[in-house]
C-alpha cells in the first residue's frame, strides 16, 4: 500500500494516478490475504483503506467514520460495526456529546488501540490554555484511551491563541499524534500561524458535491495541511441521493450516489467521514476502492457545485 503525500498541485496528479493504481491492484481482495492498514472482514472480502501521510509524517485513513448524534446503544453499535468492517478513522467531538460511547463502541469493537486513529474536537466552551488541558483530559477519559491521533480546534472562536498553545504543549509531550483545524477559513489559518510554533496538520470542513470548497482545496496543500471534509455526503441534504447526475455516472461502475461521491473525495486526496448507523450503508462506503472516476466525470461532477455551505444553520 502506497502512502501518498499531497502537498501541491503537482502531488495532487501524482495522487490522482496512485489512486488509480490503488483502484486497478483492487483494495477489495479475497478473505484472508494479508492487508495493511484498515485490513477487516466485509462479508466475506476484506478491505484495506489508503493512508495519507501528514505533514508531520504519520498516517491517516483517507476514509473514516463520523459518529455525530450517534449516541447510546446506536453509536455503540455503529462504531464496533464500523470497525468490525473496516473502519480505522474514527471522528468524534466533544460537543456532539458521545465521546463515552465511542469509547465503549471501541471496546466493544476488541480491536487493539494501535490500529485506530481517534481524532476528536475542543468544543468552543472550553476554548483558552487551561480549560483545554482539562477538555483534552476528560475527552480522553471518555474515549477510555491515553492519547489521540488527532485533536482540532472545532470551532474558530474564544480563545484560539490559549487553546492552540495548549494543543501545542499536548502535542509536544506525546500525547497528540497530530493537532489541527476545523471551520476555519485560510485568512484566519493564516492569523494563527503568525504564533504557532507547529504548522497545523489538518483542517475539517464541510466538503461535498454541492460544496466543493475550491479555495481551501487549492490553498491548504500550499499550507502543508491535509484537507478533510465533514459531511461528506451532505448529510443526505438537497437530495444527494437521488441526485440524477451522481446516478447516471454511478450506473456506469455500478456504485450508487454515496459511493460516487466518496470516489469523487479519494481521488482529490481529500479525507471524508461518511457516518452511517446501517451497517449495508457502511459497506457500501467501504466499497469505492475499485472503481475509477474518469477525468469527464470529474469535469460532470464539478459542474453540481453551488459554491454554499447546506448547513446555514451553523454559520
Ligand atoms: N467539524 C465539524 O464542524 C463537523 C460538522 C459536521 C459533521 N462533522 C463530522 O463529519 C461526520 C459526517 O458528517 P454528517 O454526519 O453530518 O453527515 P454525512 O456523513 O454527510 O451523512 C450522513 C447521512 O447519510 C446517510 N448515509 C450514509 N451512508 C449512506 C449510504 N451509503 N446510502 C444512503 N445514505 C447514507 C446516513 O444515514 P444512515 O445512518 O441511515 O446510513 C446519514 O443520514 C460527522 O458524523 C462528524 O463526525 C464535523
Amino acid at each position: 500500500m502506497k502512502d501518498i503525500h499531497i502537498s501541491n498541485k503537482a502531488n495532487r496528479r501524482q495522487f490522482l494516478k496512485a489512486g488509480s493504481a490503488l483502484a486497478a491492484s483492487a483494495t477489495l481482495l479475497p478473505f484472508g490475504t494479508t492487508r495493511l492498514f484498515g485490513a477487516s472482514k466485509s462479508g466475506n472480502r476484506e478491505v484495506s483503506i489508503p493512508t495519507v501521510a501528514l505533514n508531520n509524517g504519520i498516517k491517516m485513513p483517507i476514509l473514516g467514520f463520523g459518529t455525530n448524534t450517534l449516541v447510546n446503544d446506536i453509536g455503540i453499535n455503529a462504531v464496533a460495526d464500523a470497525i468490525s468492517l473496516g473502519f480505522r478513522l474514527i471522528d468524534t467531538a466533544t460537543v456532539y456529546g458521545n465521546e463515552q460511547f465511542v469509547g465503549q463502541g471501541i471496546k466493544k469493537s476488541g480491536i487493539d488501540r494501535k490500529e485506530l486513529f481517534i481524532t476528536s474536537k475542543l468544543w468552543v466552551d472550553d476554548s483558552g490554555f487551561e480549560s483545554t488541558k482539562k477538555a483534552f483530559q476528560t475527552s480522553l477519559d471518555k474515549l477510555q484511551t491515553d492519547y489521540l491521533d488527532l485533536y482540532l480546534i472545532h470551532r474558530p472562536r474564544g480563545d484560539v491563541k490559549g487553546t492552540w498553545l495548549a494543543m501545542e504543549a499536548l502535542y509536544k509531550e506525546g500525547r497528540i499524534r497530530a493537532i489541527g483545524l476545523s471551520n476555519f477559513e485560510p485568512h484566519q489559518i493564516k492569523e494563527l500561524m503568525t504564533y504557532a510554533k507547529v504548522n497545523p496538520i489538518v483542517n475539517q470542513i464541510e466538503t461535498h458535491v454541492f460544496f466543493q470548497e475550491i479555495e481551501a482545496y487549492n490553498t491548504l496543500p500550499g499550507m502543508n495541511i491535509q484537507h478533510e471534509a465533514w459531511s461528506p455526503l451532505a448529510e443526505g441534504r438537497n437530495g444527494i441521493f437521488t441526485n440524477k447526475t451522481l446516478a447516471s455516472i454511478g450506473k456506469k461502475y455500478g456504485k450508487n450516489n454515496a459511493q460516487v461521491s466518496l470516489r469523487w473525495h479519494f481521488q482529490r486526496g481529500i479525507v471524508a467521514i461518511p457516518r452511517s448507523k446501517n451497517k449495508a450503508h457502511m459497506m457500501e462506503n467501504l466499497n469505492i476502492f475499485d472503481f475509477e472516476l474518469s477525468d469527464e466525470d470529474l469535469q460532470t461532477i464539478s459542474t453540481l457545485d453551488l459554491n454554499k455551505t447546506q448547513f446555514p444553520e451553523w454559520s
